[in-house]
């Protein structure tokens, strides 16, 4: 049986990694998967993350069983985060929340709990989007469609084509959008056009799935949530995918969450019964250690003051490396206009690269990006900028 099998594809972004390891060039520089490096080129344990470590572990008596939904002060903490210490959803009982394997975890959840209570319902996901998308769903069994959203002319949102393709949606269908930071692109919609996709989104009834992985390393914590909390205020129904790999750094620990926000609490209890089912099925519960490390930061007056710091540092980090990618590249007599990039939000910039760029960065100079042009400006850094900028120019 197995023999009918031939090789998959690898995957576009973990497979350029596994490449990039195996790449014998001394010189070679990985700005492929979304992974924050500092100006050493590591990636660091957060000091907040390393001290709460610390505590969890000289407090842990057991290693018995989380329950199917996670730890419930994880659960708090995860919402408190999102929609902030007073928001009303809070305490209505309307949103429920699911610790999950990382951000691939909740969403896989999420759309399994879709296929098997909505069969009918599609999944609309960004043209481009983060390369998994679409595999999650199609492989849960949904049928998947895209939506226009990246302007090559101005390498802005396509808002109108956005809302023109959105208001064709048939009724009950659902609408992926990232929350910030958008993977590939770096472009969000702004608040205006948050409250404008709220609006069509209400009046179409369709069903927003916000994937929500870079909190706080676009514009800050709270701005970053703003669009996720316009489409809480207009919206009677909402699931929120979320993820600390990035901006806790917990990327191997794989800690996330799943939020579903219901009409009311009878409908979000019956919903939580049954996303109960889809992780049971799945991976059965979740593993205990990166959410407990999550809730005491969380939950600790300092230690969240450290993080929030760190959050703070890896993001204005991230920014200084874009002005100074675009610097030295008209430095190196570049004349395309790569000014955009500064304008971009959190880890990636969608470069506008061709193919045949992308591979000439790799078999020539041994700089590996993501094959669609994306960049990773997170793994950017005052020693690397030089050649960097060398091969850019010589290939373009
Ligand atoms: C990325 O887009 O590079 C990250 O989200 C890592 C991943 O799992 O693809």
């Amino acid at each position: 049986m197995l023999e009918q099998l031939s090789l998959a594809p690898s995957d576009p972004i973990l497979g350029l990694a596994e490449a990039f390891r195996k790449d014998p060039n001394r010189n070679k520089i990985n700005l492929g998967v979304g992974v924050y490096k500092d100006e050493e080129g590591h990636t660091p344990i957060l000091a907040s993350v390393a001290a709460a470590r610390k505590r969890v572990l000289a407090a842990e008596t057991t290693k018995n069983y989380l329950a199917i939904d996670g730890s419930p002060e994880y659960s708090r903490a995860v919402q408190e985060l999102l929609l902030g210490a007073g928001h009303p959803l809070r305490a209505s009982g309307r949103a429920v929340t699911v610790q999950a394997p990382g951000g691939t975890g909740a969403l896989r959840v999420a759309a399994d709990f879709l296929h098997q209570h909505f069969p009918a319902s599609r999944v609309w996901i960004s043209e481009p989007t983060w390369a998994n998308h679409g595999q999650i769903f199609r492989l849960a069994g949904i049928q998947v469609q895209t939506y226009p959203y990246f302007e090559v002319q101005t390498n802005g949102l396509a808002f109108e084509a956005m809302c023109h393709a959105l208001a064709h949606v048939p009724q009950g269908d659902v609408v992926l959008l990232h929350g910030c930071c958008h993977n590939p692109t770096g472009v969000d919609p702004d608040p205006a056009q948050w409250q404008r996709l709220a609006e069509l989104l209400a009046t179409r009834r369709l069903l927003p799935l916000v994937d929500f992985a870079y909190q706080g390393l676009g514009r800050g914590l709270r701005p970053d949530a703003e669009g996720l909390l316009l489409l809480a205020a207009a919206l009677p129904e909402l699931l929120i995918a979320s993820s600390f790999s990035k901006n806790f750094g917990l990327y191997n620990e794989r800690v996330g969450a799943l939020t579903l926000v219901a009409a009311n609490t009878e409908a979000a209890t019956a919903a939580l019964s049954h996303l109960k089912i889809s992780i049971r099925a799945n991976y059965s519960n979740p593993p205990a250690h990166g959410a407990a490390v999550i809730t005491t930061v969380l939950q600790d007056p300092q230690l969240r003051a450290q993080w929030e710091g760190e959050v703070q540092a890896m993001r204005e980090r991230i920014a200084q490396m874009r002005s100074l990618l675009v610097q030295t590249l008209m430095a190196k007599g570049v004349r395309r206009d790569f000014s955009f990039i500064e304008r971009q939000q959190g880890m990636f910039s969608f470069s506008g690269l061709s193919k045949d760029q992308v591979e000439a960065l790799r078999q020539q100079y041994g700089v590996y990006i993501v094959a669609g042009g994306r960049i990773n400006v997170a793994a950017m850094t005052r020693r690397n900028m030089e050649p960097l900028c060398a091969a850019i120019a010589a290939v373009l």
